[in-house]
C-alpha cells in the first residue's frame, strides 16, 4: 500500500439511532473539510452500537443510512478509507488488550458513563458494554496511528483517555502507538437540544428537541419554529443567558459559513419569528439536498462495494499494527 506524506486523521460515528444535526455539524462536516488535506479514515462504529440493546433490523438499517449519509455529504471513497468497524476484527482484539491495560477507576470517571448510568432506573443493571466502551474506542483510534481525531465536545474525554492508554502501553512495551490529538469544530462542537437548549442534542434526547437528518423537512421546520428561546426578542449570542437563541445562531453559522456575529447583527432586531424562519430555511435547504442524495445512493447499489474496499484498506493497517502489539506483549 502506498505511503502518504499527509498527516492522518480518523473518526467514527455509531449507528445507534437516527443521525442528528449534532452529528452532522459536530462531526461529519469536519470530516468533509479535512478530506483533502489529511489522509482520512472514517468508519461506522457498529460494535459500539451493541453497548445498549438494539434490534438487528434497526442496526442494519442505521448502518445503511450512515454509510449513505457519509457518501451523500461528500466523503469520497477514493480519498477516504470508509469502512465498518465489525469488518475489521482487529478492533475487537485490540479493544480487549486495551481493556486489560485500563483501570476501573478511570473508566468509571468518564462523564458519558456517569450520565448514561444516572438515567437507568434503580433496579436496572448497568450494561458492562457502556462501561468498557472507551477501551474499544481507544483501540479504534490507535490501530491506525492518526495524528488527529475530529470529534464533538462530548467525545473529547474519550480521546484523552485514549492518549493515556496509548502512553501507558508505549511506556510499558516501548514505542508502539502514536498519541492522537482530539480536535473539535470552531463552531458547532456542541449543538444543543431545541427543546432543552442547555443539554446536548442527542439520539436519545427528547424527540422534539432533536433534528434528525433524514426526517421530513416539514417536521424539521416545525421543530425549529418551536425551539425554546427567551422573552427578550433580541437576537444576540449569549450562551449563558440566551442558550436557545445562541444555539440557533451556532446552527445557522455552521451551516451557512457566515459568522455568528454577522448573523446576530443581521437579525438583532428582526424578532424571533423572522430569525427562526431564516434558520429553518438554512437547515431545510441543506437537508433537502442531503436527503435527495441519500436516496440516490441507496438506489445506486454502490454501498456494499464501498464498504468492501474500505474494509480491505483498513485491514491492511490494522493487521500490521495488531501483529506488532501481539509480538510486544508475548502472544507471538
Ligand atoms: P456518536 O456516534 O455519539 O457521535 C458521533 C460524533 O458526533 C458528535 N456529536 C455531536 N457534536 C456536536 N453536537 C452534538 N449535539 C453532537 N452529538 C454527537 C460526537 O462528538 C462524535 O464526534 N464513541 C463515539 C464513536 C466512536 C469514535 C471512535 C469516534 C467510536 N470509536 C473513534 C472517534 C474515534 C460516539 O459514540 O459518537
Amino acid at each position: 500500500m502506498e505511503q502518504s506524506t499527509k498527516k492522518r486523521m480518523l473518526s467514527g460515528i455509531k449507528p445507534t439511532g437516527k443521525l442528528t444535526l449534532g452529528n452532522y455539524i459536530g462531526a461529519i462536516k469536519q470530516f468533509i473539510t479535512y478530506q483533502e488535506e489529511y489522509e482520512m479514515f472514517v468508519f461506522i462504529a457498529d460494535l459500539h452500537s451493541l453497548t445498549l440493546p438494539i434490534e438487528a433490523k434497526e442496526l442494519r438499517q442505521n448502518t445503511k443510512d450512515l454509510i449513505s449519509i457519509y457518501l451523500a455529504c461528500g466523503l469520497d471513497p477514493e480519498k477516504v478509507v470508509l469502512f465498518k468497524q465489525s469488518d475489521v476484527h482487529e478492533h475487537a482484539e485490540l479493544g480487549y488488550i486495551m481493556l486489560c491495560n485500563s483501570y476501573m477507576g478511570e473508566l468509571s470517571r468518564m462523564t458519558q458513563y456517569k450520565d448514561k448510568t444516572s438515567k437507568l432506573g434503580e433496579n436496572e443493571s448497568i450494561p458492562t458494554g457502556i462501561y468498557i466502551y472507551p477501551t474499544l474506542m481507544a483501540a479504534d483510534i490507535i490501530l491506525y496511528d492518526p495524528d488527529f481525531v475530529p470529534v464533538g465536545v462530548d467525545q473529547k474525554q474519550h480521546v484523552e483517555l485514549t492518549r493515556d492508554l496509548a502512553e501507558r502501553f508505549n511506556h510499558k512495551y516501548s514505542d508502539t502507538f502514536k498519541i492522537p490529538v482530539p480536535i473539535t469544530a470552531k463552531t458547532g462542537a456542541k449543538i444543543n437540544s431545541l427543546s432543552n437548549p442547555e443539554k446536548k442534542m442527542s439520539k436519545s434526547e427528547s424527540d422534539k428537541g432533536t433534528v434528525y437528518l433524514l426526517e421530513d423537512v416539514n417536521i424539521i421546520r416545525k421543530k425549529i419554529m418551536s425551539a425554546v428561546t427567551d422573552s427578550d426578542n433580541l437576537v444576540k449570542y449569549d450562551p449563558v443567558n440566551k442558550p436557545g437563541i445562541s444555539n440557533l445562531l451556532v446552527i445557522a453559522s455552521a451551516l451557512s459559513g457566515d459568522s455568528v456575529e454577522d448573523i446576530a447583527s443581521k437579525y438583532s432586531t428582526a424578532g424571533y419569528g423572522t430569525f427562526k424562519k431564516a434558520v429553518a430555511d438554512i437547515v431545510c435547504s441543506e437537508l433537502t439536498t442531503l436527503q435527495q442524495k441519500v436516496k440516490e445512493i441507496q438506489s445506486s447499489g454502490i454501498i456494499d462495494k464501498v464498504l468492501e474496499e474500505g474494509a480491505q484498506k483498513a485491514s491492511y493497517y490494522a493487521r500490521r499494527k495488531l501483529s506488532k502489539v501481539y509480538r510486544k506483549i508475548g502472544l507471538r
